[in-house]
């Protein structure tokens, strides 16, 4: 299973997971690579209500689940809670449950610090956002974890400022904070925030998403991290991978390729060297997605994109 982070809950967490957020949603194509995924080796899958690939993980992980493959507890399940499910979480997660086949997950995520209405498109308009109540959802994510329906609960896309509002309140501290995070957008002090309260960190898109639409081919690009990668004789997504994992993070790429799924796990049994950390930690810095979509002057929570992130952007 590679390395494990330790989360505040004492739950272990596998550092990679396979992510399973894509633009087209494709059923048969998310089942088969969770399959070769469990094949290969990975036990952290990472899915989420929007992302509609629950079913698929769900019927993938309830076939090896049959076939003796794996057991239930030796998997690490993570799904989300969307910004339409704010007023509900308890009933979201059930959900969520219904769709994976499972009775638990190990780890519940608000998606983002954002409520929308039912029924809104993206990006959203003007009369989508909902005001934002974050301990009332909080209080609902407790309560979920209370109901025993998941093993932790945690955030995603939370500045520091956000999570300090949250641990004034909290009876139960987030586990994690699952962010945009990579050799490009390295998050410091995210990082070191998170560290002191003991909430792992967590990337989605570690590889920068390219060949997407939100996504960018700067990381897989970029010619530092390219020249590191010949070195060794690995590929530019295994060094961006390993420079996650050095840096305490959990890493959750996404492939639906068997080639780049197996080679994605493949960066447990060599290193990066300190001068390579060193060149890396210089890489100029730029959030990809930004979230201009989720900010207006009316009647989002968030006017600009620095207020969305609370300056850290
Ligand atoms: P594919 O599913 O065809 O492999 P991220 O995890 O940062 O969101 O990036 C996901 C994107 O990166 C997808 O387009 C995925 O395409 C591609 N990808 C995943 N692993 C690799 C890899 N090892 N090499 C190149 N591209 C990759």
């Amino acid at each position: 299973m590679g390395y494990v982070a330790e989360l505040n809950t004492g739950n272990k967490m596998p550092v990679i997971g396979l992510g399973t957020g894509a633009p087209a949603y494709q059923y048969e194509e998310i089942k088969a690579a969770v399959g070769v995924a469990l094949q290969v080796g990975y036990r952290h899958f990472d899915t989420a209500s929007y992302y509609g690939s629950e079913g698929a993980l769900g019927a993938a992980l309830t076939e090896a689940f049959q076939r003796g493959d794996v057991k239930r507890e030796e998997v690490f399940v993570t799904t989300k809670l969307w910004d339409d499910e704010h007023d509900d979480p308890p009933a979201a997660i059930t959900k969520s449950l219904k769709n994976l086949q499972l009775e638990y997950v190990d780890l519940y995520l608000i998606h983002w610090p954002l409520r929308l209405r039912k029924g809104y498109t993206l990006p959203p308009k003007e009369e989508d956002f909902l005001p934002l109540d974050i301990k009332s959802t909080w209080q609902g994510m407790e309560k979920c974890f209370e109901l025993g329906l998941t093993k932790a609960i945690g955030l995603s896309n939370f500045s520091c400022k956000k999570i300090e509002d949250l641990l004034n309140y909290a009876k139960i501290p987030p586990a994690t904070n699952q962010v945009e995070l990579h050799p490009m957008w390295q998050q410091k002090k995210l990082r070191d925030y998170c560290r002191k309260m003991k909430i792992q960190v967590c990337a989605w898109s570690p590889l920068g998403a390219p060949k997407t639409p939100w996504g960018s081919n700067v990381v897989m690009d970029n010619p530092v991290i390219k020249e590191i990668a010949q070195k060794h004789g690995k590929s530019t997504a295994q060094v961006v991978l390993r420079w996650g994992i050095d840096q305490g993070v959990c890493a959750l790429p996404k492939s639906f390729n068997k080639g780049r799924i197996t080679e994605n796990f493949q960066v447990f049994d060599w290193c990066l060297t300190a001068e390579d950390h060193e060149k890396m930690s210089k890489l100029e810095q730029r959030k990809i997605l930004r979230g201009e979509d989720l900010v207006n002057s009316t009647t989002s929570p968030y006017r600009t994109i620095e207020e969305l992130w609370d300056g850290e952007i």
